[in-house]
């Protein structure tokens, strides 16, 4: 159901003391202006996952990768690009809430610190940020990245990647994020379509072994949507700001 006007939201009986932990996806920062990944203009509609983003890939046509990824991060630094409403009502909520709060993201873009918010975990890794496959050193990164590109840490030439995490490969922060839905009073997914694992599995985590109320706040019903107790549909910088709201009349 699409809301002309904001819909009250059903939520919990919880109180500050409550711990909450919230999924976000590409959704958050369409608004924005990045694009998502399964929309019909998205990302995977231009190129095929098996073509950048896999180890495999990384192998057999460095440069091909590379070059997908220093576009995107060109991107985001773009001057027109910049947190939005509901980047920023999350990292409100982290401000005001007194209990536990966990943010955790698929995203690799950097809108969420932007916005406000900090502490949070980048799960598919992060678009500012290379990695030596020598030495694993992680540092900032805002530049091409290519054969030629030097670890500042070990000297070696060439053996820079994005530190994102390709299909097939661990997600980041998993101890901490299951931990963290095994206690939580309200899980809340935002902006991600439920077809990749192991994100698509969280609310299950926090409804069976956390006990949690969980909401889903998406464009439209994602492929999880009947996990949820509670979805809600429309924009993210609608959306967002107004559930938030509702949550803090907790506190
Ligand atoms: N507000 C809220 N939700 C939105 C908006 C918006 N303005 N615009 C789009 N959406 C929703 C879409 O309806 C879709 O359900 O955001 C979701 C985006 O889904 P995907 O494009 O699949 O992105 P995501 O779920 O983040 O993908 C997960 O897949 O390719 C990998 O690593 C990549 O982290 C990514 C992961």
């Amino acid at each position: 159901m699409l809301y002309r006007d904001m819909p009250s939201f059903d939520l919990p009986d919880m109180d500050g003391t409550s711990a909450i932990v919230i999924l976000t996806g590409a959704g958050i920062s369409k608004e924005s202006g990045l694009d998502t990944f399964r929309d019909a203009d998205g990302v995977w509609s231009k190129v095929r996952i098996e073509d950048v983003a896999t180890p495999e890939a990384f192998a057999a046509n460095p440069v091909r990768v590379q070059e997908f990824y220093n576009h995107r991060r060109a991107g985001l630094l773009g001057a027109d690009i910049h947190p939005n409403s509901a980047h920023q009502a999350l990292a409100k909520l982290q401000q005001n809430w007194p209990g536990d709060f966990l943010l955790v993201t698929q995203n690799v873009d950097d809108l969420h610190e932007r916005g406000g918010s900090n502490g949070l975990i980048h799960m598919h890794g992060e678009l500012l940020k290379s990695r030596c496959t020598e030495c694993h050193d992680v540092e900032a990164c805002a530049v091409d990245l290519s054969s030629d590109s030097i670890c500042a840490n070990c000297g070696t030439i060439g053996s820079l990647r994005p530190d994102v995490v390709w299909f097939g490969e661990m997600p980041m922060g998993m101890e901490r994020i299951y931990a963290a839905l095994a206690r939580c009073a309200l899980f809340v997914s935002i902006g991600t379509s439920g077809n990749v694992y192991p994100a698509a599995g969280f609310v299950q985590e926090a409804r069976f072994v956390g006990g949690a109320h969980t909401v889903e706040l998406n464009l439209e019903p994602s492929a999880g949507v009947t996990a949820f107790e509670a979805a809600y549909h429309g924009p993210a910088t609608k959306l967002v700001p107004a559930f938030v709201d509702a949550v803090l009349a907790k506190v």
